[in-house]
C-alpha cells in the first residue's frame, strides 16, 4: 500500500487486501456520449479528462498503485485531422493545468507509446511532466498517448535485436523478463484489471503484452459517465472472480 494513502473512502463491500495493484482502462465513447445530447465530439472528449481526473483521485483514494489509461491509440491519427488537433492541444492544456496537482497528490505520471511523432510542444509538456514527478512516491500514473501494442513489441525486438547485434546479449539470454525491459511499461507491475468502457467487446491494440492475464471488465457506461459508483461495481466484479493464472 502506498504510504499516506488512505483508505476511509473504500466503499465496505471491496476488500483492501484483494484490491487490483494496477487498474488499466481504455477509455471509450467520447463521441457516442457528445451524440446523445446533440453535442459535438469534442465536448464528449472533454468530459473525459473530468472523468479521467476522477478516476485517478478515486484509485489514489482506495490505495490502488497504478492506473494506465488508453488516452490515444496510433490508429487514431486516422481520424478527422480537425479532432485529432482538438485531441492534442487538449492533451497538452489539460497536462499544464493538472501538473500542480500532481505534484500535490505525487502523482508519477508516464506516458507509453511513441512519442517522437506527436506534436513539438506537446513532447516538451510530456517531458516536463515526467521530469517533474519523476520522484514522486504516490499512485503510477501512465497515459498511452500514440500506443499501440504491436508497435510497442517491434520497437522492443529492435532494440534486443541492436543489444545482439553489438554482443551485448546472446539470443540464447532473452527470456520474458528482458523483454519487459524494453516495454513502454518497464518496472510497472501487469495490469489486473482492465476495464472498457462504451460496451465494445476488443482490445483494440491495447497493452497486448502486459494483459496476459488481466480480468477484463465491460461497461455498456459511456466513458464521460464512468464515475465512482461506476468503478466500485467493476472492482466488486473484480473481486467475485478467482485467477487461476492456468492453475487448477
Ligand atoms: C474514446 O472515445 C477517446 C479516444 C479514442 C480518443 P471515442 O472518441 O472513441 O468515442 P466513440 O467510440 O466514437 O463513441
Ligand atoms: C480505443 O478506442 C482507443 C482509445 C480509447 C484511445 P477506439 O475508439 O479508437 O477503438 P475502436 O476503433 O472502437 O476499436
Ligand atoms: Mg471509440
Amino acid at each position: 500500500m502506498n504510504q499516506g494513502t488512505c483508505l476511509q473512502d473504500l466503499p465496505v463491500d471491496l476488500k483492501p487486501e484483494r484490491l487490483p495493484h494496477h487498474v488499466a482502462v481504455i477509455m471509450d465513447g467520447n463521441g457516442r456520449w457528445a451524440k446523445d445530447r446533440g453535442l459535438p465530439r469534442i465536448m464528449g472528449h472533454r468530459r473525459g479528462v473530468e472523468a479521467l481526473k476522477d478516476l485517478l483521485r478515486c484509485c489514489r483514494d482506495w490505495g490502488i498503485e497504478a492506473l494506465t489509461a488508453y488516452a490515444f491509440s496510433s490508429e487514431n491519427w486516422g481520424r478527422p485531422q480537425e479532432e485529432v488537433n482538438f485531441l492534442m492541444t487538449l492533451f497538452e492544456r489539460v497536462l499544464r493545468q493538472e501538473l500542480r496537482e500532481m505534484m500535490a497528490e505525487d502523482v508519477q505520471i508516464r506516458f507509453a507509446g511513441n512519442l517522437n511523432s506527436l506534436p513539438l510542444s506537446l513532447q516538451a509538456e510530456i517531458k516536463h511532466s515526467m521530469e517533474m514527478t519523476r520522484q514522486n512516491q504516490g499512485i503510477k500514473f501512465t497515459v498511452a498517448t500514440n500506443y499501440g501494442g504491436r508497435q510497442e513489441i517491434i520497437q522492443a525486438c529492435q532494440a534486443i535485436a541492436t543489444q545482439v547485434q553489438k554482443g551485448l546479449l546472446k539470443p540464447e539470454e532473452i527470456n520474458e523478463a528482458i523483454f519487459e525491459k524494453y516495454l513502454y511499461t518497464a518496472g510497472i507491475s501487469h495490469p489486473d484489471l482492465l476495464i472498457r468502457t462504451s460496451g465494445e467487446m476488443r482490445i483494440s491494440n491495447f497493452l497486448l503484452w502486459q494483459i496476459a492475464y488481466s480480468e477484463i471488465y465491460v461497461t455498456e457506461t459511456f466513458w464521460p459517465d464512468f464515475n465512482r459508483p461506476e468503478f466500485h461495481r467493476a472492482l466488486y466484479a473484480y473481486q467475485q472472480r478467482e485467477r487461476r493464472f492456468g492453475k487448477i
